[in-house]
């Protein structure tokens, strides 16, 4: 065999030079995860891969809106709320981009066709919500925003989405992202790519009490803990004040900020407004202080604390919040007459894998984090009511745009090994998912103690040497990373509480 010959041979078992492989693989079909397919021109070989059906994710069931600023004036407005909320602990230039951007982003969305509700007169309606300073939030369907913008954006996106996909694992080798591993239809493959972009949401999952659609379960920042990926702000994991939790369903039930926003009160069993002995307020201080209250307050005294929309006038209820009044109709109770029991749930990762302000990965090449699943610092210590889904947005479009003006560097795939071993779900995984979910709640809840948090964290710890699947290895491995997060931090700042 000639010289040149054998070099070929050799490195055709070291690489796979004849691999099948995708120009740019998203991981998430929520909001960021199809808004960056949509910028993504066609002609460019794009896989968008989700682990259910597209729409079980979180922004399915975002209700409130998205913010957007309502023009140059009001970008130091929204600026300065966004960073009040998040305790002055954002990164300041991450608001900035999200603010400034959000005229162009909404301005692309609404020209590609998306409805959000408007007057009479075709006049977007904006509402209000928690720590806002004016009404700057549009909506679509009442209370369906999320609904309708992924209904839309589903419909917008034009490249290849593959549902039951379960990424267990990034290919990363020498500073280089390829692809992923993953179980389509139960069945293990490797995805090739050029560019992974993830864009998975957050951590739900890990809670006993969550807003959060069931397949947001923290996968891949499990995946990111074990090769050494940095995750930032991982002790801020928000609690949304306003939830029903008396279901027996993993995922409980919202009660959207913009019912307090347009009025509804927060009472006790005979109808005292309590929130303002907490924060003048009242209902509309930030997310992180009426958790806190309404937390408070149930533990102080044993008793409920309901939200009141009796204020309201029927007709005018039920077009506004029509998703909610179906919704809890058919559990029994009549808006908005009824009032309804709350308490606190997790509902959104402000922490997540940490990226730069383009969604670049540090020291990987080709990988890329979007949306909830990142940490840019946009929303400091505690996320302002709407900002998530311009996050979305903003985001996608900086990390395609990023992606596509980059020198493409064509990097030989090398051969990643086979051994599966692990992956699914072991004969007692169900029972130890169920107490880590209890011991998140109990221990990384609204009020955080430390030592609550280092008996957390040696449960966890425990749980970890057992003989356990790798997906809950992975949920394990970024539960631990909020813990050790949280003791860190000494003092409460945002949405960490700690006595
Ligand atoms: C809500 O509608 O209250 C949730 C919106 C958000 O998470 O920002």
């Amino acid at each position: 065999m000639k010289l040149n010959n054998l070099v070929l041979v050799l490195n055709k078992t070291k690489y796979n030079l004849d691999m099948k492989k995708y120009d740019i693989l998203i991981i998430g079909a929520g909001i960021a995860g199809l808004y960056a397919a949509m910028n993504i021109p066609k002609e460019k070989k794009v896989l968008v891969v989700c682990k259910d059906i597209p729409w079980e994710c979180n922004t399915f069931y975002a209700q409130g809106g998205m913010v957007t600023a309502l023009n140059e004036a009001d970008i130091p407005s929204h600026i300065e709320d966004t960073m009040e909320a998040g305790s002055y602990h954002n990164d300041e230039k991450a608001v900035e981009i999200l603010s400034r951007m959000s005229l162009e982003t909404t301005a692309d969305i609404l020209e590609r066709g998306m409805e959000f509700d408007v007057d009479e007169n075709g006049t977007l309606l904006y509402t209000r919500e928690a720590a806002h300073s004016t009404e700057r939030i549009i909506h679509a369907g009442g209370d369906a925003t999320g609904r309708y913008m992924h209904y839309f954006m589903m419909v917008e996106n034009k490249h290849k989405l593959q549902r039951n996909t379960l990424v267990y694992d990034l290919l990363i080798q020498n500073g280089q992202c390829f692809g992923v591993k993953a179980l389509v239809n139960y069945e293990h493959k490797t995805i090739y790519a050029d560019n992974v972009i993830i864009a998975s949401g957050g951590i739900g999952s890990l809670y006993e009490f969550n807003t959060n659609s069931r397949t947001v379960s923290a996968d891949i920042h499990g995946i990111c803990v074990e090769k050494g990926i940095e995750l930032a702000d991982m002790e801020m994991m928000q609690f949304h004040p306003t939830v029903f939790v008396k279901t027996p369903y993993a995922r409980k039930l919202l009660l959207t900020e913009a019912l307090r926003g347009e009025g509804a009160h927060v009472v006790t069993e005979d109808g005292k407004r309590f929130l303002f002995d907490y924060d003048e307020r009242g209902e509309l201080a930030s997310r992180d202080i009426v958790s806190r209250a309404i937390f408070d307050y149930k533990n102080k005294t044993g008793k409920e604390v309901y939200l009141d929309f009796s204020m309201f006038e029927e007709q005018w209820f039920v077009k506004r919040f029509p998703n909610i009044t179906r919704t809890f109709e058919a559990i029994g109770y009549k808006f908005p007459q009824d009032r309804v029991p709350i308490s606190p749930a997790f509902h959104y990762a402000v922490g997540g894998i940490k990226c730069d302000l383009d969604g670049c990965v540090e020291g990987i090449e080709g990988l890329y984090v979007i949306g909830e699943a990142s940490s840019t610092g946009v929303h400091g210590a505690n996320r302002l009511a709407s900002n998530s889904l311009l996050e979305g947005v903003v985001f996608a479009k900086r990390a395609v745009n990023h992606m596509l003006t980059k020198e493409q560097i064509k990097v030989e795939i090398p051969r990643f090994d086979k051994e599966y071993k692990n992956i699914v779900h072991h004969e007692n995984d169900k029972a130890y998912k169920k107490r880590l979910r209890q011991i998140m709640w109990a221990e990384m809840g609204v009020i955080r103690t430390k030592k609550g948090l280092i008996r957390a964290r040696n449960e966890i710890f425990d749980m970890k040497n057992r003989d356990i699947g790798r997906l809950l290895a992975l949920r394990l491995n970024t539960a631990s990373a909020i813990l050790e997060a949280a003791l860190k931090r000494k003092e409460s700042l945002g949405a960490h509480y700690i006595e």
